[in-house]
């Protein structure tokens, strides 16, 4: 059976930084399936469908070039979700899921209520077999909730028959693209063997067989929060062995090549950094903590507790330790904060570390002076709860923050600065230019290993480095 020929529509609810590059990769890979992304936001819909592809809502590398060559073709954006349903022989969910703020678990459990209403909408609209594909993180058994949902109708409404599949995505923010066009692995979970296969088939017109994993639904759901929870445990690890470093006089960047070049241990996921942000990894460690306590195992919601402690006592050091080296006051200094984004090549701000710093040097006072290269204005107004300084005003008030392009006015008279993003144009900065602007006793606060130490102290800049106890 050409499994490949029976799927010929193909909808994903949910247009965000996994719907919008998974499915502009498959329609890339699959010319021969319509794909239709849907979202209840109109705004993102119009910015997925904008003339200037410089206007799509989400900047990763390389996706404008998919999108060019794809859209209008075999690639559409709409918010007709009720129609894009009763079309769909396959139907992705990739709503988000995050952990709820309010209620029974608030802080902690995930919040699956746009997931239940994605179940209720395929329920009513759906027509002849659909085969739902969970493709948002959720907590595991959470496919027995979607299975009931759709099979309390399937049993109401003649001819309208489901199957449900777990296929987590395990792409990368800022290395999307590459992640969907050569995945280390393809996860699929399930019980419909017809399903699976036919999954597999749209999988196979890109990547090879043996990486298509196949596994019980329950499995596939929990090895997404696994994964997620090893790659996190990973950093706290090496933030924590970073800060011994500090005060012993070992520098992480050796203690990390030493350890890395054991094959059981391996090379990647070992940065220090100034915690890991984003909007997965502290959400789905407390699903498991949630999963943990919920099955009476508390020791193991405590080990993964402290995955996340760790993490928080990371972010909060290090706008500590600035305050401590500028002589234990900030108030009305000026500093630059070079990267809002939680890491480099993405616009996404989401659990950025850059914001509770940024916040706690406010609370201090410190006029704040922010670049990225992607992430806007209205964003960070956002992320700070406070509005940037008003361009009326000559002289900035204390507690202030902006956001400027211009390096030099960013250096100009600031007492420090600070690195907080690993964005390739800071590796490659005019620090001799740049550094002779500031304020003296200047400072580099460098959190990503970008400086090199050398050039900064031959410079005559105080400089502290992350994890280096040899300054
Ligand atoms: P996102 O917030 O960027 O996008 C989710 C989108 O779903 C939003 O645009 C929202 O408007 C839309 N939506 C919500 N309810 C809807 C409904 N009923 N119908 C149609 N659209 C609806 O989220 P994201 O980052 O794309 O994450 C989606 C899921 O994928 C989450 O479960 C997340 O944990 C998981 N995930 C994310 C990443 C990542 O790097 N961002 C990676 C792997 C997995
Ligand atoms: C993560 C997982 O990597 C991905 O597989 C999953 O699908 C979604 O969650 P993402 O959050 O987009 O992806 O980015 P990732 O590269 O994992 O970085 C997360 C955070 O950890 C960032 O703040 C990053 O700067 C930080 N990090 C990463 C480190 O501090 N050190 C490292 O060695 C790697």
């Amino acid at each position: 059976m050409n499994t490949k020929l029976d799927i010929q529509k193909i909808v994903c609810l949910g247009a965000g930084y996994v719907g919008g590059p998974t499915m502009a990769v498959m329609a890339d890979k699959c010319k021969d399936i319509e794909f239709k992304v849907v979202d209840l936001s109109k705004d993102k819909i119009s910015l997925w469908n904008s003339k200037d592809l410089t206007k799509l809502p989400i900047y990763e590398p390389g996706l404008n070039a998919i999108i060019k060559k794809v859209r209008g073709k075999n690639l559409f954006f709409s918010n007709n979700i009720e129609k894009a349903i009763s079309q769909a022989d396959m139907i992705f969910i990739s709503v988000n899921t995050p952990t709820k703020t309010s209620g029974y678990g608030a802080g902690i459990a995930s919040d699956l209520k746009w997931v239940e209403s994605c179940a209720r909408t395929i329920a009513s609209f759906s027509s002849g077999h659909t085969i739902v594909v969970e493709k948002s993180t959720v907590p595991v058994k959470t496919a027995e909730v979607i299975q009931t949902i759709l099979q309390s109708n399937q049993d109401r409404v003649d001819g309208k028959t489901f199957s449900i599949l777990s296929n987590p995505e395990f792409l990368a923010e800022g290395t999307a693209v590459k992640d969907l066009e050569n995945p280390d692995r393809v996860l699929i979970g399930g019980e419909d063997k017809y399903s699976i296969e036919c999954l597999a088939s749209i999988y196979r017109n890109w990547v090879e067989d043996k990486k298509i994993i196949k596994t019980n639904l329950w499995s596939s759901e929990l090895s997404k929060l696994a994964a997620n929870a090893f790659l996190a445990q990973r950093i706290s690890s090496i933030n924590a062995i970073g800060s011994i470093c500090e005060v012993t006089g070992a520098d992480v960047r050796e203690v990390k090549l030493a350890i890395g070049y054991d094959q059981r241990i391996g090379k990647h996921f070992l940065e220090t950094g100034p915690g890991f942000g984003g909007s997965c990894f502290k959400k789905d460690i407390l699903n498991i903590i949630y999963l943990s306590k919920y099955y009476g195992l508390p020791e193991v919601a405590k080990y993964w507790e402290q995955v996340l402690s760790l993490n928080d006592w990371q972010v909060r050091r290090i706008s500590k330790l600035v305050v401590d080296k500028l002589f234990g006051t900030i108030s009305g200094k000026k500093i630059g904060i070079l990267g809002f984004a939680f890491k480099a090549n993405t616009n996404d701000t989401r659990e950025s570390s850059a914001i509770q710093i940024s916040k706690e040097l406010l609370s201090e006072g410190a006029n704040i002076i922010i670049n990225d290269p992607k992430v806007n204005e209205k964003q960070i107004a956002k992320d700070l709860g406070k509005n940037p300084k008003s361009e009326s005003k000559n002289n900035f008030e204390q507690g202030s923050w902006s956001l400027e392009e211009d390096f030099e006015l960013i250096f100009k008279n600031s007492d420090a600065i600070l690195i907080l993003t690993d964005w390739e144009d800071y590796k490659n900065l005019n620090w001799d230019k740049y550094t002779k602007l500031m304020r003296k006793p200047s400072w580099i606060f460098d959190s990503r290993s970008v400086v090199n130490p050398k050039e900064i102290k031959d410079l005559g800049v105080k400089l502290w480095r992350i994890g280096d106890g040899t300054l």
